[in-house]
């Protein structure tokens, strides 16, 4: 059984079919990639999954239970969390009155463990996140993008999740900093389940154990990365270029 199992998945904003009958499956232990252009309906399955829109048809099971359908009671985003699902959305949120660290430790407050505790997991996330220490306790702190992303992912790490929806971790990013997000995504990898969400084709499938092409609300390929990248009318119209994964 899959840990997240969606079927014909309809969501609708108003008169706009977002999507149209998304059918997907997350096994525990895997990371899987949802690829698809701009409007494709990638951060709506996210929200879908996590709680925040509410479906017209079709069902998400989490863990084979049902937590969102039109005939369901359709769990909020607080008992999603509980169940063991972190979204870290698109864009870097950070509260700018808070510290860094004050920040990722938010991300564990759904859970029943003192502050002493999510302080010390807190600081064990600087070693995944070396490059954001220094900013640890510092308020009035900038940072600079990826840094913030670095940030949102610990966040989401801290809530102990089952299942980690990411939303475009390496948008707008540079390229060093991209290898860096996906360097972390290949280490949390070895414990937590990731629904990984990108428009950078190469780099979502290179650390993918399976991937699905969205397009226009509809999925339209799914398959093991090099399946994906081995159909050549697929790789030209979706993931764009030629580029080789790098397993
Ligand atoms: N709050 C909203 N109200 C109305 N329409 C929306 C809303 N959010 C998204 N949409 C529409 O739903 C469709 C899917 O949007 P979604 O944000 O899921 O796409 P996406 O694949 O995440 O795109 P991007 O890569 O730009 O983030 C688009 O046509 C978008 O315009
Ligand atoms: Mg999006």
């Amino acid at each position: 059984m899959a840990l997240l199992q969606i079927n014909d998945l309809v969501v609708r904003y108003g008169e706009i079919e977002a999507l149209r009958g998304v059918s997907l499956a997350v096994d525990e232990g895997q990371v899987v990639t949802l690829l698809g252009a701009n409007g494709a309906g990638k951060s709506t399955t996210l929200r879908a999954i996590s709680g925040l829109i509410k479906p017209a048809s079709g069902e998400i099971l989490f863990d084979g239970k049902p937590i969102s359908g039109p005939n369901t009671h359709t769990l909020g985003p607080e008992a999603i969390v509980r169940l063991g699902i972190s979204h870290v959305p698109e864009g870097r949120r950070v509260f700018p009155g808070l510290s860094v660290k004050e920040n990722i430790m938010l991300g564990g407050s759904n859970r029943r463990v003192g502050k002493a505790e999510l302080s010390r997991e807190a600081d064990a996330m600087f070693d995944l996140f070396p490059d954001i220490r220094a900013f640890a306790n510092a308020l009035g702190w900038t940072l600079s993008g990826g840094q913030l992303q670095m940030v949102a992912v610990a966040r989401g790490l801290m809530a102990k999740p089952r299942l980690l929806l990411l939303d475009e971790p390496s948008l707008g990013l540079a390229p060093v900093i991209v290898q860096a997000v996906f360097r972390i995504i290949s280490q949390i990898r070895r414990d937590t389940t990731v629904l990984l969400v990108e428009q950078n084709a190469r780099m979502g499938l290179s650390v993918a154990d399976h991937g699905y092409v969205l397009e226009t609300g509809r999925i339209v390929l799914g398959g093991k990365p090099d399946e994906l990248w081995g159909n050549e009318a697929i790789r030209a119209a979706y993931l764009g270029g030629h580029a080789k994964v790098s397993a």
